[in-house]
């Protein structure tokens, strides 16, 4: 097994810059048909005016997201300067997270030295957390296994003028995306059920969430008979794993169920070889859920917050479930197979079963669960399903603020029958293709009765085949930011 030479041990600091130190590459932006800002009318009169000449040739521009390099032409200061065009619309937090993202990515093609991020004065300094988090999430990549690293990290990355309160903050949001991301982007020989779990027990050694690994036998001790039968095609056996973080005194705790779908073949219902090129991908929700508690661990939230993630490796073998089996899930239900490939779905039977019995206020999932939610949203767009329309409508704005893209499909009674069985009390498909990310939720109502629950279906925005200019293509750890921000609200 190769080994991933991943490291992003950039340094970042708060400190401006004195005298004696150099640096390489200065990051200032500039508003559309703006004058100059002070950082920027400095180093123009240094050099004589040349800004202004190019800022009245129309060859700085500030069109938002346009990044222009140029050396500096005078003695002192830095080496060269970064233009980030900000537009002429107010700066979200989105904009703070993807123009320092972009900016910093654009810069990895070769070593350097020290990188200053001038951007306090330009973002609302409650956005400075997302300016360090979109700078750590610029450095991560999916070239795990490149023998010479494709993002050349800089030594240092400074923002004067950033407290550090939110360096520490930003620092922990980008770290929590960036391992989500790094476990998705992982290669299923490398991550699969058992060496999930364990890396979930290292991340939180010595800290103050706790973590339990349900291994094979205890899942079929817990009657995880749904987890096991997608998993029993595999000869990597299946997990579920528990994160507890319990520091906000006696209030119910808000549970996160992830979709840990390892590797999806499709089981017998095989998939073509094109659409199981990225099923590694198929953790991504037990990978946000890892990456939301991260964060709320390393930030001490005062919150009662469980994670848990089913975990199943769905593959094709003499001992794999298979279509007209019938499962008795944990929950007592049963279940009728007629699609090896709808496995999302059984394993969160079992898992969402589990979430109910630690008597949670509200139930939050994530899945890779449905092809047919791309179908109807587009690959960026999140589908977000509930019985508890509050619910859905704090997360809703926690996505907003974050310029998260989330979008609601409904959940009319209408639905039901389509996931009634014919010899169980539920299959694991509906009639037929339409409506499939519906009728994929419908099946998963089923196991939190009343219970306030939203179901997030990441299948579009989890896992990107291209690259955007503040991002490298691969695991995108989309909704850690949102997720963390209804917590903390
Ligand atoms: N993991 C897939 C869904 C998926 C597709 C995620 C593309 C990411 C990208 C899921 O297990 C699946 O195969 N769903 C089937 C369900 C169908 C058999 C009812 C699908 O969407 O085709
Ligand atoms: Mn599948
Ligand atoms: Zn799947």
């Amino acid at each position: 097994m190769p080994e991933s030479n991943f490291d992003v041990s950039v340094n970042l600091t708060v400190e401006p810059t004195d005298q004696a130190t150099s640096v390489d590459v200065l990051i200032v932006g500039l508003r559309h048909q703006d004058s100059l800002s002070p950082s920027l009318g400095e180093l123009d009169q240094l050099g004589g005016g040349w800004l202004t000449r190019l800022l009245e040739s129309g060859q700085l521009r500030g069109k938002r997201g346009e990044l222009t390099m140029l050396g500096v032409p005078t003695d002192s200061g830095p080496q060269m300067l970064l233009v980030v065009g900000l537009g002429e619309s107010e700066l979200s937090r989105l904009d703070a997270f993807e123009l320092s993202a972009a900016a910093i990515r654009s810069l990895l093609d070769r070593p350097r030295g020290r990188v200053e991020v001038r951007f306090a004065d330009t973002f609302a300094s409650e956005h400075h957390d997302v300016v360090v988090a979109g700078a750590l999430t610029a450095c991560e990549g999916q070239a795990l296994y490149r023998s010479e690293p494709s993002l050349k990290l800089p030594a240092e990355i400074a923002f004067p003028g950033v407290s550090q309160k939110q360096l520490d903050r930003g620092r922990v949001i980008g770290e929590s995306i960036n391992h989500a991301r790094r476990m998705v982007n992982e290669p299923p020989a490398v991550l699969y059920p058992a060496s999930f779990a364990q890396s979930v027990l290292d991340l939180f050694a010595d800290t103050e969430t706790s973590v339990e690994v349900w291994d094979e036998n205890r899942l079929a001790e817990e009657g995880c008979r749904a987890i096991l039968a997608v998993g029993a095609g595999s000869s990597r056996p299946p997990r579920l794993v528990m994160m507890s973080h319990l520091c906000g005194g006696d209030e119910p705790p808000i549970v996160l169920v992830g979709k840990g779908v390892t590797f999806d073949s499709g089981g017998l219902s095989l998939k073509p070889s094109d659409a199981m090129i990225d099923m590694k991908c198929d953790m991504a929700g037990a990978a946000t859920v890892v990456g939301v508690m991260n964060a709320i661990s390393c930030l001490g939230l005062k919150r009662n917050v469980i994670g848990l993630c089913g975990l199943a490796e769905n593959m094709v073998s003499g001992t794999s479930y298979k279509l007209g089996d019938v499962i008795k899930t944990r929950s007592g239900k049963t279940i009728e197979i007629l699609n090896t490939d709808a496995e999302g779905r059984v394993v969160l039977a079992d898992t969402l079963d589990v979430a109910k019995g630690l008597q949670p206020q509200a139930i939050v999932d994530l899945a890779t669960l449905t092809g047919a939610c791309m179908v109807a949203l587009g690959r960026d767009v999140v589908g977000a399903m509930t019985n508890d329309s509050n619910l859905l409508e704090q997360i809703e704005s926690a996505a907003t603020c974050e310029g998260e893209l989330l979008w609601e499909l409904p959940m009319f009674r209408h639905y039901d029958d389509q996931v009634k069985s014919k010899v169980a009390d539920i299959k694991n498909i509906g009639d037929g293709r339409w409506g499939g990310a519906i009728t994929a939720a419908k099946f998963l109502e089923n196991f939190v009765d009343e219970l306030p629950w939203v179901h997030l279906d990441i299948a579009g925005p989890a896992f990107a085949d291209q690259p955007k200019p503040y991002r490298d293509a691969g695991a995108t750890g989309v909704m850690v930011r949102t997720l963390l921000r209804w917590i903390e609200s």
